[in-house]
């Protein structure tokens, strides 16, 4: 999870990966720095955010899917991860509820993957939030704070 890796094949940290037939751009800050934490833990919140995120894709046409995952640095003391699609979006009274556990709008949902995500991002002295697209989707955003 610790900066200053950059995306193979790139200068400027911009890049792409591939998730599920959705292409996932990358603007990662080229050099962040150290962040302390438990790896395994920030990955299950990414995935947990990236398969919510194909999934929002999934009733959106192909050429409209856009999945954007970015990281920045915050007033230099916080990293930020923000991960962003063009999918279905939440209901505005959802923005919130969808953090509590075994709320889910899905057929086969559990409801836990955000519940569990924040538990992480708590308990590593970060902040996960969602904030609707001005357009289309919405975008999940987490703070780590620096070591
Ligand atoms: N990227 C997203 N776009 C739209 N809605 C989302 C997104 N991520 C989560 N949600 C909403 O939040 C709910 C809870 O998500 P989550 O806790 O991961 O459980 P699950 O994915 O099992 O439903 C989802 O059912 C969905 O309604
Ligand atoms: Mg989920």
């Amino acid at each position: 999870m610790a900066g200053g890796g950059r995306a193979p094949g790139s200068s400027d940290g911009g890049s792409e990966a591939h998730l599920g037939g959705t292409t996932i751009r990358l603007a990662l800050e080229p050099e962040l720095p150290t962040v302390n934490g438990d790896g395994i833990q920030i990955e299950q919140v990414m995935v947990n955010l990236l398969l919510n995120a194909v999934e929002a894709l999934e009733s959106v046409p192909s050429t409209e899917r856009d999945l954007t995952v970015r990281t920045s640095l915050v007033d230099g003391a916080a990293i930020e991860v923000s991960v962003r699609d063009t999918g279905v979006g939440l209901a505005a009274p959802m923005s919130e509820m969808v953090f509590a556990p075994f709320v889910t709008t899905k057929a086969n949902g559990l409801g836990m993957g955000l519940a569990i995500s924040r538990s992480i991002i708590d308990a590593h002295n970060g902040r996960l939030w969602v904030r609707p697209n001005p357009d289309r989707g919405s975008t999940f955003h987490f703070t780590l704070p620096l070591a």
